[in-house]
């Protein structure tokens, strides 16, 4: 670039053409620049994506109440844990996660947000690459192994983000690359390598203890008061069995409900979606369209089932029984009466 606008700068018979050409090769070289500069930041989104998400994901477990919960709440740890447990190829891992559950439990929500950090600040952001990925392959291998077909499970998506943070490190804008910045001028003022790699460990490690000591405060803070805020409003509400309708009730032509097809309507109390089914002539019901296992929403009733494209359920279409896990909760079912030539929805059954 300089020769070129030099020569053509100093010609002064060049005039206007010169410039022209002078700032074409500026243009190409702040291109290259920015193409380069590109390059080398190319993987900053997906970084913060998946060390902003784990963040998220740790503190939104250490804030519910239902994780820790035990057996007989379906949305705790271990019931999720006991439903995948069944078809799962790591049944063995799971099965010795559930002879110590609260451990296990902590353990995925406190590595969750160490991953996350890690990731975040580029602190060890291989080591931490290597843990998202771990967790996400035993999820892709538990809750989301049912899931058909496979590219609709979200964890097989996850663990091949990790792939290229777990190749390429965390270089740029990091902790990683400060500690290897240091090291490369550590080595220009000639300490022995030795030196230069242990001096970079023990600050890797400290950084490591600090963000994790912050983490673990974080966590435990996060699970005491957002236990404290999420279980109040969970004790006092009185059990959804009859919602009040707050407009007319929903209804459709029962000629849109085939044997074995449905109607969508929306529960006028709570707004969700709900399946209006005639799995036998002659016989309705209303099954909410909100899965139970984490309310993804189930596709309409197919071959005498519903079925979560989230993480795989299948929920029976005559009663909305669990027929595949990993939910273990039926869908909630709708009274439906017949009045003429329309269907109503009607109250909550259970
Ligand atoms: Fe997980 Fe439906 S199976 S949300």
């Amino acid at each position: 670039m300089s020769e070129a606008g030099n020569s053509v700068a100093g010609d002064g018979e060049a005039g206007v053409g010169g410039a022209g050409v002078g700032g074409a090769a500026g243009l190409a070289d702040r291109a290259a620049q920015w193409r380069a500069s590109a390059s080398r930041y190319a993987l900053l989104p997906l970084r913060l994506f998946l060390g902003v998400t784990f963040v998220y994901a740790a503190l939104d477990k250490l804030s519910d109440a239902h994780y820790l919960a035990g057996a007989a709440d379906p949305a705790s740890f271990v019931s999720q844990t006991q439903a995948a447990k069944g078809g799962s190829p790591i049944s063995f891992l799971l099965g010795a996660a559930l002879d110590a559950p609260t451990l296990f439990a902590l353990a995925v929500a406190f590595g969750e947000l160490a991953v996350g950090l890690g990731t975040l600040l580029g602190l060890w952001g291989r080591v931490a690459a290597l843990g998202g990925a771990m967790i996400n392959l035993s999820l892709w291998l538990s809750i989301s192994w049912s899931v058909s077909p496979y590219y609709l499970g979200n964890d097989l998506g996850y663990l091949m983000a990790w792939t290229p943070l777990l190749l390429a490190g965390t270089p740029d804008l990091s902790v990683d690359g400060y500690l290897a910045r240091r090291a490369g001028r550590d080595r220009g003022r000639g300490l022995g390598e030795d030196r230069v790699r242990r001096r970079a460990l023990v600050d890797g490690g400290i950084a490591a203890v600090a963000i994790g000591g912050a983490g673990l405060l974080t966590g435990s803070l996060t699970r005491t008061f957002g236990r404290a805020k999420h279980s109040a409003p969970k004790q006092s509400a009185a059990p959804a069995t009859t919602p009040a309708p707050s407009g007319p009730a929903p209804s459709v032509a029962a000629a849109s409900v085939p044997v074995g097809g449905s109607a969508q309507v929306k529960d006028p109390a709570t707004g969700d979606a709900v399946y209006i089914v005639q799995p036998k002539a002659g016989q309705y019901c209303g099954l909410s369209a909100v899965c139970t296992h984490s309310g993804c929403a189930v596709d309409a009733p197919k071959n005498g089932q519903l079925y979560c494209p989230c993480h795989g359920s299948r929920f029976d279409a005559a009663t909305g029984a669990v027929v595949n896990g990993p939910a273990v909760k039926p869908l909630p079912k709708y009274t439906v009466t017949q009045a003429g030539d329309k269907l109503n929805l009607g109250p909550l059954q259970s």
